[in-house]
This record gives C-alpha cells, structure tokens and sequence, in this order.
C-alpha cells in the first residue's frame, strides 16, 4: 500500500510563504507508492482540554484528527514567531495529541523545514519544534536540516517558487526525506 505525507504549513496567513513553501513541496512528485497531501490548519479551535471529556467537540477538530490518522508521516513547514513556533501549529499539535494516550502523532517520521523573510530562517522554531516531537515520540530527520532563509524573495507573484539555489535545495531535502522515511518506516 502506498504512504502519504501530510504537509502542515503553520501558518493561515493568507500570502504565507510557509503555504506556498507547502505547495512547492506537494508539486515535487515523490517516488512510485508515495503521496503528498497539504493538511489544513483552519478553522481549528483553541485546545481545551474539556474537549478530552466532552460528548459534542468542534468538528474541526474531529476532522483534523482524521485527516491526520490518514498520513503515514509528517513534513512541517514552520515560520518563526517570537523565536518560536506560531500558536496556530503548536496548537494544531496539542489537539493532536490529545486525549492522552490517542496521539495521532506517535511514531509518526517527521521533518521540519523552517523559513524566515530575515536571515535567521525561523532556527528558533526549528528547534522548539523538534523539542515537542521528542516528546510526541515522532522520529525527525537530522540531515539535512532545512532552514531557508529570505523566503520573501523566492516565489513569483503567482505564488510559484522561482527556479533557482533554494528550490533546488528544497527539492533535494524532500528526497533526503522520502528516502530516510523509507528506513525509518520500516523500523517501526
Ligand atoms: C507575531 C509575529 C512574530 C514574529 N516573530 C519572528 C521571529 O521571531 N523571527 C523571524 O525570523 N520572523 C518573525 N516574524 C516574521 C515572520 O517570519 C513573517 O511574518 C513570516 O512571513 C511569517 O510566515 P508566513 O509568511 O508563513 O505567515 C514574526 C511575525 C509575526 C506576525
């Protein structure tokens, strides 16, 4: 059976460049038996832990829980805010891993590519993310790590990634992915 990779863009920004990072990603066709399907973060709620107990809970929650269940491993595109990760993907996060015991994060292979329009490309969310999937137990790829700096200056006003050393790079971290996914996968 073949393996989809979600992609979650931490942002709803909408002229985000982590979503168009996110379709530049999704445009690059993986090997035979893989899939790349961009998972929505909008319309989720803020994470309250009722929600671990209620018989009703907002449907977008359900629904992003689900969509999550469908993905064999995760690809996080994450901009950096206040040295961090924004609060729409650190939520995303808690719902998912949540009620205890049901994460729809554990075991999951993972990789965190990080932008930022500055020239620090969101290092400090790269690693404030990686310091959650330890804990979510998500195996995340160590190399290469992917930060892209300047990402205000690499897409076309359509929204396209403009050819060039970063698209190039970007392609080549997808592959580095799909290929230690295959090792990682078949471990677990
Ligand atoms: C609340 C806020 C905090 C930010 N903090 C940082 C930061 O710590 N480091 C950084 O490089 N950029 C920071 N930025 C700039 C973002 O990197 C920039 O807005 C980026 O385009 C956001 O990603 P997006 O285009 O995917 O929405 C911040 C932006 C906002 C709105």
């Amino acid at each position: 059976m073949g393996k989809v990779i979600g992609i979650l863009a931490g942002s709803l920004h909408r002229d985000s460049f982590s979503k168009k990072i996110a379709k530049t990603i999704k445009s690059f066709v993986p090997q035979e038996g893989y899939e790349f399907k961009i998972i929505d973060l909008e319309g989720l709620p803020v994470y309250n832990q009722d929600f671990d107990t209620d018989k009703n809970i907002p449907w977008a929650i359900e629904r992003f829980r689900a969509d999550m269940q469908s993905v064999d491993g995760v690809i996080f595109v994450t901009p950096e805010y206040n040295r961090s990760v924004p609060s729409v993907l650190k939520n995303a996060i808690d719902i998912g891993s949540a009620p205890f015991g049901k994460s729809i994060w554990n075991e999951k292979p993972a990789a965190i590519f990080s932008h930022s329009p500055g020239n620090i490309s969101g290092f400090g969310a790269n690693h404030h993310l990686r310091q959650s999937l330890v804990f979510l137990n998500m195996p995340t790829m160590q190399q290469p790590e992917v930060y892209i700096t300047n990402s205000d200056a690499l897409f076309s006003v359509n929204g396209v990634m403009i050819e060039g050393s970063t698209k190039d790079f970007v392609r080549s971290a997808v592959n580095s992915y799909i290929k230690w996914f295959e090792k990682s996968y078949s471990t677990i």
